[in-house]
């Protein structure tokens, strides 16, 4: 077991070559060190060790049918870990690497079968951020690495949302910061035609189809489905979600708020108390009538959204209110992998506003 978790601050800019070389001895020993990404934190350990992959999932309470993504820093690297890299493939790491995007390969042998889940297959992506550049490179071996997080909970996009979860669980953190993006990657299958999205994420489909053309794709609705196959198994599993139950509340910007202020009264009548996630825009409409209110970012720059979601869901739980409602927001560009993330923050816990139910006028 681990002794204690060293905490490194590094200049996001300019790394300590030499801390970050000792975070890479760490995982060339097997150990686990936790590192920032443009997405979300990762943690990492030897993408060809089988036994310090296991570590990952005892100390994240993973189920062991979820697949680890591979993190590499290069794209020539990508075949160290991929039997075949496709034409398609290739193009996409040309126009999105370093980035949020996950490719779906053919599996080489040498990647041991716990981090595919088994799959003929392994989630390949080289990140865009210099720490993690670095790590990956000082290592010399690609890194495992899923969200920092304990399971089901939101992904961490700050130092201290990992040692939140996993303080004393693994050998060090490296703080680099927020994170920039903060929704996870997009995971593309490419072996299958057209490649499909299994998980929605920084980079949009809208982007993908204009490198791909056609692009396959779950509704978001059905994605967040809990139950049933999933082609991503990571998606069956409820996430992201703070202590606090979350209710979405999705339609017309205007009736989501109104009837979010219909049910924060039906919840005060029975003597409980309301929290609600909204955009800049709304924010006002909630003021004196929540008991607490926190903006996620603006409707009109859904990339200030994807940034603040993870950590504002996280705030709830010490606000220790009863319940908080979420609004919806737009499906198109980031707004995909914001409303995959927020259906399943709910639980499945979903309310429809309609036409008629939006906030009087009058
Ligand atoms: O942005 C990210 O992707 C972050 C940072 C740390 O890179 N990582 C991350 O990892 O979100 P994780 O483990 O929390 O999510 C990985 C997702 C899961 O939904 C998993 O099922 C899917 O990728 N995945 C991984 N390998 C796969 C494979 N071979 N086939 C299908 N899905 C795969
Ligand atoms: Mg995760």
């Amino acid at each position: 077991m681990v002794e204690g978790t060293e905490v490194v601050r590094l200049d996001p800019g300019h790394p300590d070559i030499a801390a970050v070389r000792r975070a890479a001895g760490v995982i060339r020993g097997g150990g686990l060190v936790a590192f920032p990404t443009e997405t979300v934190y990762g943690l990492g350990a030897d993408g060809l060790s089988a036994a310090a992959v296991e570590r990952i999932f005892l100390a994240k309470g993973r189920p062991q049918d979820n697949p680890l993504i591979l993190h590499v820093a290069a794209p020539e690297d990508a075949h160290r870990v991929a039997l075949d890299v496709s034409a398609c493939a290739r193009r996409l790491m040309e126009r999105f690497w370093p980035g949020p995007l996950t490719l779906v390969l053919p599996k080489r042998p040498e990647v041991p079968d716990v981090v595919s889940a088994g799959l003929p297959t392994v989630g390949v992506r080289m990140p865009d951020n210099i720490i993690a550049l670095t790590l990956i490179a000082e290592s010399g071996v690609p890194i495992a690495a899923p969200s920092a997080n304990v399971s089901g909970r939101p992904s961490p996009t700050s130092a201290d949302h990992v040692i939140a979860d996993l303080a004393g669980k693994i050998e060090m953190v490296l703080d680099g910061g927020p994170t920039t993006v903060g929704v996870e990657s997009t995971v593309l299958d490419t072996t299958s035609t057209p490649p499909g999205v299994l998980r929605p994420g920084g980079v949009t489909v809208e982007e993908l189809r204009d490198v791909l053309g056609e692009v396959s794709v779950l509704s978001a609705e059905s994605a967040a489905r809990l139950e049933g196959p999933v082609p991503s198994p990571g998606m069956k599993y409820t996430h992201y979600a703070p202590k606090t139950p979350v209710v979405l509340v999705e339609g017309e910007p205007d009736q989501v708020a109104g009837r979010i202020l219909r049910e924060i009264q039906a919840r005060h009548a029975t003597g409980e108390t309301a929290g609600v996630m909204c955009s800049c825009e709304t924010e006002g409409l909630y003021r004196g009538q929540a008991d607490v209110v926190r903006v996620a970012g603006s409707r009109r720059d859904l990339a200030t959204v994807a940034a603040a979601l993870f950590a504002t869901l996280r705030l709830f739980d010490a606000d220790g209110v009863d319940v908080v409602f979420a609004e919806g927001f737009d499906q198109a560009g980031l707004g995909f992998a914001i409303m995959n993330r927020l259906r399943r923050a709910s639980g499945g816990r979903i309310i429809r506003a309609h036409m008629g139910t939006g906030v009087d006028p009058g």
